[in-house]
């Protein structure tokens, strides 16, 4: 899989996506990660790339022009899935979404950024637009941050223990259930005796009732999406 994502801060990328599970993932030749500054894709001899906003209202917008040359000069060297925009407007980002997209070949993720973008790139040059939740960021980097995480841990072979994966909260729309290392009794606060018994169908039985157990308690709208 090839991720580009386009920023005016590609900077803020180190140390979210060049860790841990990504990092070994890229080593591992699973996914690419190709950061972009937008900065490199204008004319503008001050490397500027927004302007005001017509019409008179407050703060700056980034421009289309900057846009539309980093994204062609990127298609000309791969097909896309998808032209992510992020934004707080998006369809809101879920497990089900990062699912889909992990099978995806090749993707861009444009950054949004203070104001905005020039409307014209939402009608012409993306195909899907994101938001991580509703709440407003300064910009989509950490947006895109999240995303990236979530989508490249599920590449097949990310993740050492492909069975862990499959059994993270939402993948089923259930959260996890309970885990516990050693020692068995810390403090005198005991580790569930079931899951030192050895006896492995018992086990998953008590797995699958307290994820339905904390998916009640804690995420009860996420059972209504199950019985929709
Ligand atoms: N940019 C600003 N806020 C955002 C959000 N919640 N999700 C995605 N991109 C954003």
């Amino acid at each position: 899989m090839h991720i580009d994502i386009i920023s005016v801060l590609p900077e803020m990328f180190s140390g979210l996506i060049d860790c841990s599970i990504v990092d070994r993932a890229q080593k591992k030749g699973l996914v690419e990660i190709e950061l972009h500054n937008l900065r490199d894709y204008t004319t503008n001899k001050h490397r500027h790339v927004d302007d005001y906003p017509f019409g008179g209202e407050a703060g700056m917008v980034l421009q289309i022009e900057p846009i539309d040359n980093a994204i062609s000069a990127l298609k000309q060297k791969r097909q896309y899935d998808e032209v992510i925009y992020t934004s707080p407007d998006g369809e809101v980002f879920n497990q089900q979404i990062a699912n889909q997209m992990s099978s995806y070949r090749n993707i861009i993720i444009l950054c949004g950024h203070y104001k905005g973008i020039d409307y014209r790139v939402r009608e012409h040059l993306i195909t899907r637009e994101i938001s991580i939740g509703d709440y407003v960021l300064t910009g989509g980097e950490l947006a895109a941050a999240v995303m990236t995480d979530a989508i490249v841990r599920l590449i097949p072979g990310a993740i050492g223990d492909e069975q862990s994966a499959l059994s993270d909260s939402f993948q089923d729309d259930l959260l996890a259930p309970p885990v516990y290392t050693r020692p068995a009794e810390y403090k005198g606060w005991k580790v569930p005796e079931i899951l030192l018994s050895g006896h492995q169908a018992k086990v998953e039985e008590w797995r699958l009732q307290q994820s339905l157990e904390r998916t009640e308690r804690l995420r009860p709208d996420l059972l209504d999406k199950k019985k929709d």
